[in-house]
């Protein structure tokens, strides 16, 4: 298998409409986010490793602002063996994933779930070393108030990291589906649409957010993530794609052609066209990396 690592989203906006398949859509995101901090766990090395590299020391106190299932809490727990984690989230069921997870890795006394908003001020923290954000600022109603209560939570001279993406990861060429060509990027488009609408601080100029609130952006990387494999390919890239599709099926369902929707189900019935066997599947997903000082 080869990893041409660059950086990547979790697939999480297709949450936006009705379950048709009967999937409970917390769940499904929670094992993507997990698959996809396997599938990209050299790209979230090199981010910490370069975190690690700007910091200089003296990173203690670390908060995981979004923190989903820990994959950020963990590969920081990894990179600063003498710091702890307040990962925040507002989903309960998140938290106590994160919170097995990290009984299971035998770290749990290194951190501490705190459910909360993450767009509002961060109850009792005023000495953080470092924010890490990854996938949850274009989450939140007002991401310019986040930041400023991020502002106020770090310490003078500690960093924030933001990873970020554009929209959903990428799977399939063009002509997967020989008489459906550019299926998968029409039924993008289509979800393109509900996000404007539903996730409109996807895709934010981050930087401008980040300067507007008073960072100083030491590192910004833009990078396509990309996995593919020679073939069998691992079953977490054929899980990953498996479950981002469905998300996306249910979330265009109405929006595309039925044509279309009748191929895409071929992707996802287990059957020869199925995702999770096929030697053509590419997982690719761009990401954005800014590591931002406070003064
Ligand atoms: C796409 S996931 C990213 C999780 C994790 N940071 C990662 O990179 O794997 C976004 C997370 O943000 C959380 N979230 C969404 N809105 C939030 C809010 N207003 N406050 C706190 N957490 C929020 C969700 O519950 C979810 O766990």
């Amino acid at each position: 298998m080869t990893h041409h690592v660059s950086a990547g989203h979790h697939g999480s906006h297709a949450d936006t409409r009705s379950h048709s398949h009967g999937s409970d859509p917390g769940d499904d995101l929670a094992q993507i986010l997990d698959l996809d901090a396997e599938l990209f766990a050299p790209y979230l090395a090199a981010t910490t490793r370069r975190i690690a590299d700007l910091s200089k020391g003296g990173v203690r106190h670390i908060v995981d602002l979004g923190a989903g299932t820990g994959a950020g809490t963990f590969a920081l727990l990894e990179r600063f063996p003498d710091a702890r984690v307040t990962a925040v989230d507002s989903s309960a069921a998140m938290l106590e994933q994160l919170t097995r997870a990290a009984a299971a890795k035998d770290v749990a006394a290194r951190v501490r779930p705190l459910q909360a908003d993450a767009g509002a001020s961060l109850p009792g923290i005023g000495d953080a070393d470092l924010v890490w954000a990854s996938a949850s600022l274009h989450h939140l109603d007002d991401p310019a108030a986040a930041l400023a209560a991020v502002f106020a939570a770090l310490r003078p001279g500690g960093l924030l990291a933001v990873a970020e993406l554009d929209g959903m990861p990428r799977f399939l060429p063009d002509d997967a589906v020989p008489d459906r060509v550019g299926l998968e990027a029409r039924c993008r488009a289509a979800l393109a649409g509900l996000h404007a609408e539903q996730v409109p601080h996807l895709g934010s100029d981050w930087a401008a957010a980040l300067t507007g609130a008073g960072f100083a952006i030491e590192h910004e990387r833009t990078e396509e993530l990309r996995v593919d494999a020679d073939t069998p390919l691992p079953e977490s890239a054929g899980r990953y794609a498996y479950l981002t599709l469905r998300r996306i099926r249910e979330a265009v369902d109405g929006l595309v052609d039925a044509a279309d929707l009748v191929a895409f189900d071929a992707l996802l019935d287990g059957g020869a066209q199925d995702v999770r066997h096929r030697a053509d599947l590419v997982v690719r997903s761009t990401r954005e990396l800014y590591i931002a000082r406070r003064p």
